[in-house]
């Protein structure tokens, strides 16, 4: 990342950073659930099993101490279905222990949590009967998300139900790269439906049942969607309107949907929940941009910009694409913004320390301008299980060895404990890390 010169930023004192992550991909040691079966098919690039990710089940105080030298306010944090329920309507009172303990742990070091529900795995038994391929897949996750709030919601008052549904939809329904490996767009339009629906559901779900209980803290419940910009690849109108098509048909429909309650196409019609608002806060994983060319045999090319900086896995780094589309949201839906993910693939962590400072630099030109971004959660505390790139793509601000768990922090992540703390890029930082 050359080009602009690094400029000092400052941050509301009340905006909260730490990191997100996933259960599947730090836990380990689980067998009841669709990305175990993925590994055993022999599906993740380097060979590598989610059996192992980081032990994170196993060390839990270990890693909250992390979090502390950090200096996290917040933590974004997955509960496991396969574990919490695993067999259908047979709940484990070992794992709701174990979470709770978790929560526990980070309320008495001053973390506010909020918790995913639904981060890409679930039980067995739940994908023999096809997930969430049909509404019965709805009505099997409503239980679980009553089930989660009645056993954490005293805990914990900020949830996200579904992480990016269009991602999950995309991977496992159309590319057929991730489970349950299908390839059929109307599908992946189905599943993307249902999750939007779900979201719905968790909504009324949640709030209800942390209202009637009288628990303390305002209840939020909100999406981490996976946004990308879109750009078109030349100034030619045909370009454009491809460009406007991709972002519709995958971020812009079921970002609607889960924020509105209202089904649109090319995702259905009709408010299946009712009318209301379905979403407290908007939640953005941003990561990259992609170019679109319309191609003349109908649909379109996606592509990366050839001279742009790229990270490990080639992903453009594009910082003011954050800035874009929180704007963009803001404007739409007038919620607060959590950038619910935002990191980078650096296995050397060579730009990782910039990366997070140009990106963390347009949040606090958003703020500047009015815009309530509320919180910044980077992905990820330390490398992990990363789906089908196995251990093969380090997000983390934390080196780790898989063999033997070890944890260090790197660079980025020691900068990105001072700015957590001063809530500032100083000139003095600039000159010591960048
Ligand atoms: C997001 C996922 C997260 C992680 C990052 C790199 O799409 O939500 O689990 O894989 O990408």
């Amino acid at each position: 990342m050359k080009g602009n010169a690094m400029e000092t930023f400052t941050l509301p004192s009340s905006f909260k950073l730490g990191t997100a992550t996933a259960a599947l991909q730090t836990e380990g040691g689980d067998r009841n659930n669709n990305w175990y079966e993925w590994c055993e098919l022999g599906k993740i690039k380097d060979g590598s099993h989610s059996l192992r990710a980081n032990d994170h089940y196993q060390r839990v105080e270990e890693d909250i101490g992390l979090l502390k030298e950090l200096k996290s306010s917040c933590y974004r944090m997955g509960v496991e279905w396969s574990r919490l329920e695993p067999e259908e309507g047979k709940f484990s009172r070992d794992a709701v222990n174990h979470y709770r303990h978790e929560l526990q742990l980070l309320k008495d070091s001053g973390i506010e949590p909020v918790i995913t529900l639904f981060h890409f795995s679930y039980p067995l038994w739940f994908a023999r009967y096809g997930a969430f391929e049909s509404m019965s897949g709805v009505e099997r996750f409503k239980r679980f998300t009553a089930f989660c709030i009645e056993a954490f919601g005293d805990l914990c008052r900020e949830w996200i139900p579904v992480n990016e549904p269009n991602v999950f939809a995309f991977n496992g329904y159309m590319d057929g790269s991730w489970p349950p490996g299908e390839k059929d767009m109307g599908l992946a339009l189905r599943v993307m439906r249902h999750l939007a629906v779900c979201h719905m559901e968790a909504y009324k779900l949640i709030h209800a049942i942390r209202k009637a209980k009288g628990w303390e803290g305002e209840t939020r419940v909100g999406l981490a969607v996976h946004l990308r910009v879109f750009d078109p690849l030349s100034r030619s109108p045909l370009d454009r309107l491809a460009a406007n098509f991709v972002q519709w048909m995958f971020q812009g429909a079921v970002t609607h949907a889960m924020t509105t309650g209202r089904l649109t196409w090319p995702l259905g019609h009709g408010t299946p929940c009712g009318t209301g608002i379905f979403s407290d806060f908007t939640g953005i994983n941003y990561y990259t941009r992609d170019r679109v060319k319309a191609s003349f045999r109908g649909g379109y090319r996606l592509s990366t910009e050839k001279d742009a900086p790229k990270n490990d896995l080639g992903w453009e780094i594009y910082p003011q694409g954050l800035y874009r589309l929180c704007k963009a949201c803001y404007e739409k839906y007038r919620l607060p913004i959590y950038i619910t993910e935002n990191g980078t693939c650096d296995a050397k962590d060579a730009f990782r320390p910039q990366f997070i400072c140009y990106h963390l630099a347009q949040v606090s030109r958003l703020i500047e301008e009015g815009i309530p971004v509320e919180r910044y959660y980077h992905w990820t505390l330390m490398d992990n299980f990363e789906w089908v790139e196995g251990e093969s793509a380090p997000f983390g601000l934390i080196h780790c060895d898989f063999e033997t768990q070890k944890r260090t922090l790197r660079k980025s992540g020691r900068l990105y404990a001072e700015i957590s703390e001063k809530k500032a890029l100083t000139v003095d930082m600039i000159k010591r890390f960048l």
